[in-house]
């Protein structure tokens, strides 16, 4: 870990809607560094495992560890590729939501993963998820936690399903990120937290362009 270029890596860690994704992707734009949102990778499995009639709880830990071992990522100037899939509507549907929460519960597919997102980080990154700063990229420089309260959380994620072309029920939506949450929060494999040398940041009242200013002066001044 220590030859990384920890310098030139920010995590950006959270719930569900927290706004990591549109933050992390405006952020890396504005430092000239790829921006990779590691939850595609989770849906990629997710994904896979369903067209596969996998089973995605535990009980298929080693077939999943291995869908996960073979995903081929590649990342392109403006995109992460993932095995010829369409990084697109259909890793965001409910099913893929729900099971991609599922399978990150599962410790071999997250050991998995590790090792592929570290390597997609090596030479620098704005890195999106729920355990960057703590478990894949611990010695990175720059680390932010944001936060915000469900209900807003449930509006952003609303927005972002309309922009994709889903047509979301609130309350289907907003039982759906409670229970990521919780599965996030309380699993014991590399569980949702802030890392201790993460800032945190409540977002409710702050607007996109508020955020990325706020963690890009945070960034130019250490
Ligand atoms: O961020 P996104 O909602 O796309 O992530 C999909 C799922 O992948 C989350 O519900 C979470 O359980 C899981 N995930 C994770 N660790 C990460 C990124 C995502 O456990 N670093």
């Amino acid at each position: 870990m220590t030859s990384l270029p920890a310098s030139q890596q920010v995590a950006i860690d959270g719930p569900a809607g927290s706004g990591k994704s549109a933050v992390g992707r405006r952020v890396a734009a504005e430092l000239g560094l790829p921006f990779i949102d590691s939850g595609i990778l989770y849906r990629a499995v997710a994904l896979v495992a369903l067209q596969r009639g996998t089973d995605t709880s535990t009980a298929k830990a080693d077939c999943l560890a291995r869908l996960a071992e073979r995903l081929r990522l590649e990342l392109l100037p403006d995109r992460l590729a993932i095995d010829g899939l369409e990084v697109g509507p259909a890793l965001y549907t409910p099913d893929v939501s729900e099971a991609a929460s599922r399978v990150a519960e599962v410790p071999q597919v997250r050991a998995a993963l590790l090792p592929q997102l570290r390597r997609l980080a090596r030479s620098g990154a704005v890195m999106a998820g729920r355990d960057i700063g703590t478990v894949v990229l611990p010695e990175a420089r720059h680390k932010f936690f944001l936060n915000a309260s469900v209900e807003e959380r449930v509006r952003r994620r609303q927005l972002q399903q309309h922009g994709r072309g889903l047509r979301p029920d609130a309350a289907a939506l907003r039982r759906e990120i409670e229970d990521r949450d919780r599965r996030d929060r309380e699993r014991s494999s590399s569980p949702l937290k802030v890392a201790h040398d993460a800032q945190a940041l409540n977002t409710d009242r702050l607007d996109l362009d508020q955020v990325v200013s706020s963690i890009l002066s945070s960034v130019r001044r250490s």
